[in-house]
């Protein structure tokens, strides 16, 4: 079984500041890193890195190469990946002393997808295999039309938030991951406990997960609900923890893990991923996580 993961590659210019630019404020940044990011490539990358077979459908800007190569290095298959004209999506990002961070996104490479391009990428899928996206691509609607025509499973992780994700048939989710933004946007709640049962009652036949952050994660699936608390940890950066627990939180799934079980195996792959800087340098392997489990 494969995991096609159709998803962005970024290229992370992350600037530590004491805290968050203010409206009107100019401010100077302590230290300036170029790291891979996207969050699309960070949840390759934590797929590969629990040990799972991914393969990535992106585009990257032909100047970008070391970006690719470094997807490669922590295991992605690359082969879905094409090397474009023109710039590859980038994004700005501040993280401040506390380590929260703000991000400022553009999509360049991520937003040059047609039909005919994810038809072909996803040409070698066969039914049981699974696709996952995120939304910082355009096509994501293409891609859900294809998986179902292909018989995939389908995971989603509708981040960032469009009013445009309201459109896609997200009844056909297999597993579906959202954060409070993302489930209140939907759900049209802002309480998290009334959103997911809105949307439990909504997509009965998806399991469904509401990330957290410092709180842990909840699951409900077929009448089931599941709460698992955060792993405490000092934070240096939370970028990318989202994106860390959505890779390790399927991969536990697909290699036949309890659903208790895969939700506490993402806290602790995300608490990790918090104490380390960057997007994907930040992304524990499966012996860092399975190291934490007696802590
Ligand atoms: O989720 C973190 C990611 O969001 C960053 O790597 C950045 O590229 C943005 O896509």
């Amino acid at each position: 079984m494969k995991v096609f993961n159709f998803g962005s590659i970024n290229i992370d210019k992350v600037y530590r500041v004491p805290h968050l630019v203010q409206p009107g404020e100019t401010l100077s940044s302590r230290t300036l890193e170029t790291v891979l990011g996207g969050k699309g490539a960070n949840q390759s990358v934590a797929l590969a890195r629990a040990e799972i077979d991914v393969r990535h459908i992106g585009r990257i800007g032909e100047a970008d190469q070391w970006a690719a190569e470094q997807m490669q290095a922590a295991g992605v298959d690359m082969q879905g990946v094409e090397q474009v004209e023109g710039p590859s999506g980038h994004a700005i990002i501040q993280v401040d002393d506390e380590g929260e961070n703000s991000i400022i996104l553009h999509g360049g490479a991520n937003q040059s997808f047609d039909r005919q391009v994810l038809e072909q990428q996803l040409s070698e899928a066969r039914p049981g295999d699974w696709v996952l996206m995120q939304n910082e691509c355009n096509g994501i609607a293409e891609v859900f039309d294809i998986a179902r025509q292909r018989q995939l499973s389908i995971a989603f992780n509708p981040a960032p938030m469009t009013d445009a994700v309201r459109q896609l048939p997200l009844a056909h989710c297999d597993v579906l991951i959202v954060n409070e933004t993302e489930a209140s946007a939907l759900a049209q709640s802002g309480d998290a406990d009334a959103a997911l049962a809105i949307l439990a009652e909504r997509y009965p036949d998806t399991r469904l997960v509401l990330t957290l952050g410092a709180r842990g994660a909840m699951l409900q699936y077929a009448g089931e609900q599941l709460r698992e608390a955060a792993v405490a940890v000092d934070v240096v950066d939370t970028t990318g923890a989202g994106d860390t627990f959505v890779g390790y939180f399927l991969a536990g799934l697909l290699q036949g893990l309890t659903d208790r079980d895969a939700l506490q195996r993402a806290c602790r792959a995300a608490a990790l991923s918090v104490t380390v800087a960057g997007a994907t340098p930040s992304i524990p392997t499966l012996a860092d996580v399975d190291s934490t489990q007696d802590d």
